[in-house]
C-alpha cells in the first residue's frame, strides 16, 4: 500500500506479486489475475476501450449519471470524503465535485503512476478540495488509513470494475466497504446480463482494441515476472459463461509454447487457454441481494431505457 504524506504525494512500499502470479500460471488451467492488465500501457489501452461504441458500459453509465444527476446527488448528499475505487484517470468522480461537494477526495487504484498524474492536474483545479492518492490492490483487503478523517465517507466504484470479482469476492470487498462508511454509503455502477451478440462485439471489438488489451498482460506479466512471452504467439478470446453469469476472457496459445522466468517455465499446448479476466453481469434482483448480504439496508437504482447498466446507491 501506498500512503499518501501530502495532498498529492505517495510513498511507496513495494509488492512482490512473483509468487501469486507464478502459482496462476502454473495451474493446470492456468490464470494470470486481471490486475496485472492495469500497467501504464494496459491503462491507456483500456481507456481506448472505453471510447469504443461497441464498449456500451461507459457509456451507458455516463448517461445515467447525466439525466439522474440531480437524484443521485440527492440520495448521495454533500461533503465528507468521497473515496473512489480504482480512480483511474478520475474522470467520473470530477463529474460528482459540484454536486457532491466533498471536503476530501481520496483516490485509490492498482496502477498508481497513472493516478498520480491524473490526481495532479486535478488537484490544480480544485484547490479547495483536499486531494491524496493511494495505490492499493484492495481486491483481498481494503484498509482505508487512520489518517483519513473518520467523517462520512462515500465509496465510489463505478464502471463494473466489481464484475472482476467472484460472488463471494464481491461480497467480502462490499462488506468492507460498508463497515468502513461510517454512516455515508456506496455509489456503485454495475452490468447488467443481456444478450450474447451485444455482449460479444464490446468483449471482441472490430478494432481489435480489447484484444490489445489483453494481449498486454504478457508484456505486463514479462516485466513483473522476467518471463518470456511472446504476444505473437497468443491470441485474444472472449466467452459468454451463462452459468456463471459473466464474460470470460482467455488469451489462447497458437502454437506449442515454452514460457520460463527465472527457476520455472511452463509448456501451453497449441490451443490452450491462459484465463485473464471475468465479467460478472447481475441482475437488478442479484445485486440488492449481494448488497443487502454484504450488510447495506437501502439501495436506490437507476438505470437506463434498454436496461444494459445500473447505477445505485447503497447504504
Ligand atoms: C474494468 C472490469 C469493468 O469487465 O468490462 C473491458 C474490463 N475488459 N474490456 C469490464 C474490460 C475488457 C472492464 N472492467
Amino acid at each position: 500500500m501506498q500512503i499518501p504524506t501530502s495532498s498529492t504525494n505517495t510513498a511507496t512500499i513495494d509488492h512482490d506479486f512473483i509468487p501469486e502470479i507464478e502459482l496462476g500460471l502454473l495451474a493446470e488451467n492456468a490464470s494470470i489475475s486481471p490486475k496485472f492488465l492495469y500497467d501504464p500501457l494496459g491503462s491507456h489501452l483500456f481507456t481506448a476501450i472505453t471510447l469504443l461504441p461497441e464498449y456500451y458500459p461507459t457509456n451507458t453509465e455516463k448517461n445515467i449519471f447525466s439525466q439522474y444527476k440531480d437524484q443521485i446527488s440527492q440520495a448521495v448528499g454533500i461533503g465528507g470524503t468521497l473515496i473512489d475505487l480504482g480512480a483511474g484517470n478520475c474522470q467520473k468522480a470530477e463529474s460528482f465535485f459540484e454536486s457532491l461537494k466533498p471536503s476530501n477526495y481520496l483516490a485509490i487504484d492498482f496502477s498508481v503512476e497513472y493516478l498520480q498524474d491524473a490526481l495532479n492536474k486535478l488537484a490544480g483545479k480544485y484547490p479547495h478540495i483536499l486531494m491524496q492518492c493511494i495505490g492499493m490492490d484492495f481486491s483481498k483487503q481494503l484498509i482505508i488509513p487512520d489518517s483519513i478523517a473518520p467523517t462520512k465517507r462515500t465509496f465510489f466504484y463505478p464502471g463494473s470494475s466489481l464484475g472482476n470479482f467472484l460472488p463471494s469476492e464481491a461480497l467480502h470487498l462490499l462488506s468492507q466497504i460498508k463497515n468502513q462508511a461510517n454512516d455515508g454509503g456506496l455509489l456503485i455502477g454495475v452490468d447488467l446480463m443481456k444478450e450474447d451478440a451485444v455482449l460479444m462485439t464490446a468483449y471482441d471489438d472490430p478494432l481489435k482494441v480489447t484484444a490489445a488489451f489483453n494481449l498486454n498482460i504478457l508484456r505486463s506479466t514479462n516485466s513483473h515476472l522476467n518471463s518470456n512471452f511472446k504476444v505473437e504467439q497468443f491470441r485474444h478470446v472472449a466467452k459468454v459463461n451463462h452459468a456463471e453469469n459473466r464474460v470470460e476472457l482467455y488469451l489462447e496459445a497458437l502454437e506449442n509454447v515454452i514460457v520460463s522466468w527465472p527457476g520455472k517455465s511452463r509448456e501451453f499446448k497449441k490451443g490452450e487457454l491462459i484465463h485473464t479476466e471475468n465479467s460478472h453481469k447481475y441482475t437488478i434482483e442479484s445485486i440488492k441481494q449481494l448488497l443487502m448480504s454484504a450488510g447495506f439496508e437501502t439501495t436506490q437504482i437507476w438505470t437506463d431505457p434498454k436496461n444494459y447498466f445500473a447505477v445505485i446507491y447503497a447504504k
